[in-house]
């Protein structure tokens, strides 16, 4: 596998890091995942947007953001990969010794880290549905910002994974905010409902194109938080990110919804997202 690492395209096993990079001493730095449709990378400009704010908001100066598109396109190439891929990119503030937590007096470079892979779907999940497992969000106060600083992700996703569940909703105050890395979306009487933009979500490129399909096609939406009381007075679920597109929740905890069937308006959604990509 090829990948681009401080400026250069070098095969993964060769390339090198200095341990001294803000990323790995303290996460300081922030990530994208894109993916292609067609070949052609799924709302980049979106993408870029959301990094450039999450860059300004860690006060990173990155100045190449108009290289990036060609360097994902030249790796891309580099790693003749068939199917549909997933580009993960990443900046961090860059090595600087010694270590300070605050910003390093001198000037230093940031770190850009890009890979491409190819995308596994699973048609089954998005047919079938999934089950979710609650857990309690204990991130920071700004998931408004794509940082990798992700290890109370990490902990709650391996709890999904040990309850045979495919994600962790996280509940702040009772209250859903997001999934570990899905935003969530609930159906009652026919209108949508997800929590608001804030910062206590990341606001998902799949969540503004759903938003988009409900505006087009006249589903009414609300952006509420929803109290983890009320979720039995919900009609469906479903989740929603570049990786699981719209994915159907059929179980969350020990309650199966539906009696294990995905819901009529999340399938309409997943239907008119598809031809959209198909489109794309
Ligand atoms: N995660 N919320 C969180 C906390 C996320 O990490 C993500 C994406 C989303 C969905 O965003 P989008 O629709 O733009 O993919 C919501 C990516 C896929 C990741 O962590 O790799």
């Amino acid at each position: 596998m090829i990948v681009f690492v401080n400026n250069e395209f070098v095969p993964a096993e060769k390339s090198a890091l200095s341990p001294f990079d803000r990323g790995f001493l303290f996460a300081d730095g922030v990530y994208e995942s894109i993916r292609t449709y067609n070949k052609k990378l799924f709302r980049y400009e979106d993408h870029i947007d959301r990094l450039k704010r999450s860059l300004r908001e860690i006060r990173l100066d990155f100045k190449e953001l108009a290289s990036i598109k060609n360097i994902i396109i030249e790796l891309i190439k580099k790693n003749e990969l068939e199917n549909e891929l997933l580009v993960y990119l990443q900046i961090t503030r860059g090595a600087a010794f010694p270590r300070t937590h605050s910003f390093p007096k001198e000037k230093i470079s940031p770190t850009i880290f890009i890979s491409v892979q190819e995308l596994k779907e699973s048609k089954e999940e998005q047919t079938d549905g999934v089950k979710v497992i609650l857990q309690e969000d204990v991130r920071w106060l700004r998931c408004d910002i794509k940082s990798i600083s992700l290890l109370p992700v990490v902990l709650a996703s391996q709890k999904a994974t040990e309850e045979n569940a495919a994600e962790a909703i996280l509940l702040r105050d009772g209250m859903i905010t997001e999934g570990t890395h899905t935003n969530f979306f609930a159906v009652k009487d026919e209108t949508l409902y997800t929590a608001p933009k804030s910062k206590l979500i990341l606001e998902g490129i799949t969540r503004k194109v759903v938003l988009e399909l409900c505006e087009k096609f006249k589903i009414d939406f609300r952006e509420e938080f929803i109290n983890k009381d009320d979720l039995k007075s919900f009609d469906e679920f479903f989740i929603t990110s570049t990786t699981k597109e719209i994915t159907p929740v059929t179980s969350i905890d020990y309650w199966t919804i539906n009696e294990g069937n995905p819901g009529k308006i999340t399938m309409s959604l997943q239907t008119v997202f598809k031809k959209l990509v198909e489109d794309y």
